[in-house]
């Protein structure tokens, strides 16, 4: 019979690929506590709507990479292409706004779209993001980058900061009309889906992956020049704020990021280690968007990085805890094996208990693949042996061999 694979673009995180994935996502969880952030857990499916009305009709998203289904009721959905929508979604829906607004929220878990896979781009894959209601401040905005940077430095991932202002609603409307005509001339340098773009949604273009898009807007204007003054200042105290807390950051006047609902500050986290997929962490505001779907007016702004680049970055996991492995040695019915594994474990000591038949040199062969430090061998008279130095020492009951084996592998 053939084999089933697994789908293009999705894949099987296992073994230390996915001690990186926890440690990824538990050093995220606790800094995103500490910065007061509380979980929302949204759900994988929404109506498919939120995301052309949200993240933007003429976006790569929506044009070509959702998953789009109807269900069995015939609702057209489609799974999650990103977390900020349902946020918003959930903030207006569930009234996360009724204590004046201000709500810290933060949530983790698969997205989809269909990319084309390559390293660090996947069409399922995974994002750590939080989302800020009800501040508009430029210091909220600083509070943000530094929460993410913290998380890089906790991860031990080193990635320089690109930031932007793409300037307010009203400012941006002039800038685009600019755009609109140089883009007019361009016209035939374009690819189809730019050419479109040109009438409907212009800024767009600028994001485009075909390289002769790119080729043709390297010299475009710049929204920096036609944003307000106090969209600039803004811009400017943000920049303050970095330089005072010691981050380091580059202005990219080109960054106008993939979906639609950015206004003012922009930003992305990337590296150079991982190819062409390298921006490992990005975000901005998006102050219209609640009023947009429908919600009061709320000033808001977030960020996402995806887990499995910064996997690619994460070079060192914590320490370990020693392997404890005990074996069963009169026969495998000796409920001393048991009983000892359950007591280790119930100490906080990892535990691997033999569960196999077999004569004890099998057992012990095992128990150095696996990688035990220390071994167990159960009995009236257990004893414990030193993996390492090859010692071994008979005890008169299991009380006692357990108390000198937790002093040895709980010491740190
Ligand atoms: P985004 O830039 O579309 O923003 O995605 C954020 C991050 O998700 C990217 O920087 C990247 O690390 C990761 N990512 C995106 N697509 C893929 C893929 N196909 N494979 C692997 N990783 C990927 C957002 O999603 C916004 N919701 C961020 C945000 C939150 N803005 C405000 N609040």
């Amino acid at each position: 019979m053939s084999q089933i694979k697994k789908v293009r673009g999705f894949q099987d995180i296992y073994g230390k690929n996915a001690k990186k994935y926890r440690f990824v996502v538990e050093t995220a969880r606790r800094i995103f506590e500490d910065y007061n952030f509380s979980e929302i857990i949204l759900p994988y499916v929404e109506d498919v709507s939120l995301f052309v009305r949200t993240v933007g009709e003429e976006t790569d998203i929506v044009q070509k990479e959702m998953y789009v289904f109807e269900d069995r009721g015939g609702r057209k959905v489609a799974l999650r292409p990103e977390g900020t929508a349902s946020a918003v979604r959930a903030y207006i829906e569930e009234g996360l706004y009724a204590k004046g607004g201000y709500q810290k929220l933060f949530y983790e878990g698969a997205m989809f779209r269909y990319e084309r896979p390559q390293a660090g781009r996947y069409r399922q894959f995974h994002q750590i993001g939080a989302e800020i209601f009800g501040v508009d401040t430029p210091l909220s905005d600083a509070e943000l980058i530094k929460m993410v940077k913290d998380i890089l430095d906790q991860l031990g991932i080193q990635t320089r900061l690109e930031i932007n202002t793409l300037g307010d609603f009203e400012s941006r409307k002039k800038y685009i009309e600019v755009l609109r005509n140089f883009l007019k001339e361009r016209k035939d340098l374009l690819c189809e889906d730019c050419k479109r773009r040109i009438e409907r949604n212009p800024l767009r273009v600028l994001d485009c992956k075909v390289e002769s898009c790119k080729e043709a807007t390297t010299d475009a204007p710049v929204l920096i020049d036609y944003i307000s003054d106090q969209s600039l200042q803004r811009f400017e105290k943000l920049k303050e704020y970095l330089k005072a807390m010691g981050i380091s950051f580059i202005f990219n006047p080109r960054l106008v990021r993939g979906l639609d609902y950015y206004t003012d500050t922009v930003f992305e986290f990337i590296t150079d280690k991982i190819g062409a997929q390298g921006t490992v962490a990005a975000g901005g505001r998006y102050d219209t968007l609640v009023k947009q779907l429908g919600g009061p007016d709320t000033p808001a702004l977030g960020f996402a990085a995806g887990i499995e680049r910064l996997m690619l970055l994460v070079e060192k996991l914590p320490d370990e805890k020693d392997l404890v492995v005990v074996i069963p040695v009169v026969s495998e019915f000796n409920i001393e094996g048991l009983k000892i594994a359950d007591r280790l474990r119930k100490k906080g000591i990892k535990t691997e208990l033999i569960l196999k038949e077999g004569s004890l040199k099998s057992k012990m062969k095992l128990a150095n693949k696996i990688g035990g430090r220390f071994v167990v061998f159960a009995s009236e008279n257990p004893e414990l042996k030193d993996m390492e130095t090859g010692e071994q020492e008979r005890f008169e009951n299991a009380e006692d061999l357990i108390d000198v084996l937790a002093e040895k592998v709980l010491r740190t």
